[in-house]
């Protein structure tokens, strides 16, 4: 296998150079439009390995993403299903002692060092493997939506989904440029710049391919699964195959693994309460509010009036809707 060597790296770093360049969200580091997405600088040499040399395993699970729209309760949820059989204690679970960040990765993070370890390392993890990734579905390689792996991706009401991100921002260790105000980094998000957005096009990626798709892509909404969880968890359940089975499911075991999940529990356990995910973000900033419709307290009338018509517009015509 061919892996990126100085020189390939190099050339690598001269397209990020090259391409639109704008300041992101969280007050460091900048977006560079790629492939039709703002990749976040400290992303791109991983995602440029990420579809240069991933492959893909029929059996693989990916959770997708937009960021801030619930990928860490998603992760949670996820990781329990698809490890049912392995970790079948609820008290004695990974969850209890390891941050869902930990235990789910993104090969588009992980890949952007020490290369030739890596890969190695994801070839042998224990199958059926379980990533993570917050790229575009357009952007996804092709060995991931050519093969039979599933995703299961995750949207949130873009107006909670910004206060959320902004709110992120500001605990974030920042690099070395000023913080956005929330007027600029609301003008920003409007435009759809911001960390592997526009939001509209990552949301209708996924939207329209679990539309044609449905045994590939599992499409749900953070609101649907904080109203009826029970439900929702069945369908990934059954969209995932019977890592529980029909038995069990009539018993306590879906109700287990969402109190497992729960943003409450989550919250409280000491692991989530200290240390870093990827030396950045703390891990306690992951686990906020937890909450719909948190945004009505951020938003003027006009910003909400904007906001709401871009929503509508850029939506218009796709059977999503908010
Ligand atoms: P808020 O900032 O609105 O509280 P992501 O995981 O994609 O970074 O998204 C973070 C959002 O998901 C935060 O929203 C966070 O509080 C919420 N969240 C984290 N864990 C959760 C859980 N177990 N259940 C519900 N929401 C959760």
């Amino acid at each position: 296998m061919a892996l990126a060597s100085d020189k390939q790296a190099n050339e690598e770093n001269e397209l990020m150079l090259a391409l639109p360049k704008e300041r992101g969200l969280y007050g460091g580091p900048y977006l560079h439009l790629f492939q039709d997405f703002w990749c976040p600088s400290f992303y791109f040499q991983g995602v440029i390995n990420f579809q240069k040399h991933f492959l893909a395993k029929d059996n693989d699970v990916f959770v997708a993403s937009f960021p801030k729209s619930g990928t860490t309760w998603l992760k949670a949820l996820t990781f329990v299903i698809v490890n049912h059989q392995r970790f079948s204690s609820f008290e004695n679970h990974p969850l209890l002692s390891s941050n869902p960040h930990e235990l789910v990765s993104s090969p588009e993070f992980i890949l952007s060092h020490d290369l030739h370890d890596q890969l190695l390392s994801l070839s042998n993890m224990t199958e059926p493997r379980l990533f993570s990734t917050h790229l575009p579905f357009s952007s996804l390689p092709k060995t991931i939506t050519e093969s039979n792996c599933k995703i299961i991706y995750i949207c949130r009401n873009p107006f909670d989904t910004f206060v959320s991100a902004w709110e992120f921002s500001t605990k974030i260790k920042s690099v070395s440029l000023p913080a956005l105000t929330f007027e600029e980094a609301f003008e920003k998000f409007c435009n759809g710049i911001s960390g592997f957005g526009p939001w509209w096009s990552h949301m209708l990626g996924y939207w329209n391919e679990s539309k044609t798709r449905p045994d590939k892509v599992l499409f749900l909404k953070y609101e649907d699964l904080k109203e009826d969880t029970v439900f929702h968890v069945k369908r990934m359940v059954k969209f995932l195959g019977s890592s529980v089975t029909r038995e069990e499911e009539g018993t306590t075991v879906i109700e287990n693994m969402i109190n497992l999940c729960r943003f409450e529990k989550m919250k409280d356990l000491e692991v989530n309460q200290s240390g870093y995910i990827h030396n950045i973000a703390e891990k306690k900033n992951f686990f906020r509010k937890g909450k719909i419709g948190d945004w009505i307290n951020y938003f003027s009338p006009s910003m909400i009036e904007k906001f709401s018509k871009i929503i509508e517009e850029k939506l218009s015509g796709s059977g999503l809707s908010f």
